[in-house]
């Protein structure tokens, strides 16, 4: 059983039910189109908060998703889990729970079914194919290769940056970044060391030229955002405005985007945005 999250989990679940609703309420009738869920880190099936004393169980999104049969349902449904034990409970809520849904769980790395996705909806024998993704990672796995094979797709997808608590941690505020931690920015984001550092610090001179004072930009959240906001928009048509996901704390720990070629879908889900956000 996953064990993470407090409220913002559960609206994480409700933005995107309530946004494949109304994905399959355009979508009744249409039934030459074929519908594709795909779930790129699926979980066990149930999230366990973190909190000893008061437990507190929420349904994880693939079995809210799978239970949808109005307006319609999906057709497949394509959940990727890199964790065993989790695929196995998953297992339960889903494939066995539904058997008469075709329903397909992978044990695999979410980047490399994210190509293989890409390869599989270019083939021209699956132009009837519509998809709506979820990419719900907890850290910086999402290789930015991976959301670029996507361009062009007849794909929807929801995904969730961790911003504040991805990105914005492996920017040490003295700018003394590990190579290890630069790599990392580098494949998650799809920019070079030397545009991050530039993005995100400035330099000014001291007394000696050899020194130099390296200032952290201070909104470095938002920064991330909006820059990750941007690189989807050179992948898809239309982003939507971020859902933010923040802790008890009101720091914002993640931002969660809708993409798609489709203007009507970033609408709808702009709406609902708002709606969450308060
Ligand atoms: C935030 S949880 C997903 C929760 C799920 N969406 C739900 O609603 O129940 C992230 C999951 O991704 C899995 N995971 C981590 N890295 C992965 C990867 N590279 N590919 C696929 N799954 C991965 C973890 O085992 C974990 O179960």
């Amino acid at each position: 059983m996953n064990e993470f999250g407090g409220n913002w989990t559960k609206t994480k679940i409700e933005i995107l039910v309530d946004y494949a609703k109304a994905y399959l309420q355009i979508m009744k009738g249409k039934d030459f189109f074929k519908l594709l869920y795909f779930d790129g880190f699926a979980g066990s099936g149930s999230i366990i908060k973190d909190n000893k004393v008061d437990i507190d169980i929420t349904v994880g999104a693939a079995k809210r998703i799978v239970e949808i049969d109005n307006p319609r349902p999906f057709d497949r449904y394509y959940f990727v889990e890199k964790d065993e034990e989790n695929i196995e409970s998953l297992k339960e809520v889903t494939q066995d729970s539904f058997p008469n849904k075709q329903i397909f769980l992978v044990n695999e790395d979410c980047n490399r079914k994210l190509i293989d996705l890409s390869n599989y909806l270019r083939n021209p024998e699956n132009k009837s194919v519509r998809t709506l993704a979820y990419i719900d990672p907890c850290g910086m796995q999402v290789e930015w290769r991976s959301i670029e094979a996507l361009k062009g797709l007849n794909l929807d997808m929801w995904i969730l940056v961790p911003t504040g608590l991805g990105v914005n941690r492996l920017l040490k505020k003295n700018g003394q970044i590990s190579e290890a931690w630069l790599k990392r920015l580098e494949k998650f984001l799809g920019i070079s060391k030397t545009e991050i550092t530039d993005l995100f610090y400035t330099k000014s001179p001291t007394l000696f030229e050899e020194f130099t004072h390296i200032q952290k930009e201070d909104k470095a959240i938002e920064k991330s955002a909006e820059l990750y906001g941007n690189r989807l928009k050179e992948v898809f048509d239309h982003v939507s405005k971020p859902y933010e996901l923040r802790n008890s704390s009101n720091s914002v720990m993640y931002h969660l985007f809708l993409t798609s070629n489709n203007k009507t879908a970033v609408k709808i889900a702009n709406d609902i945005v708002k709606k969450y956000n308060g």
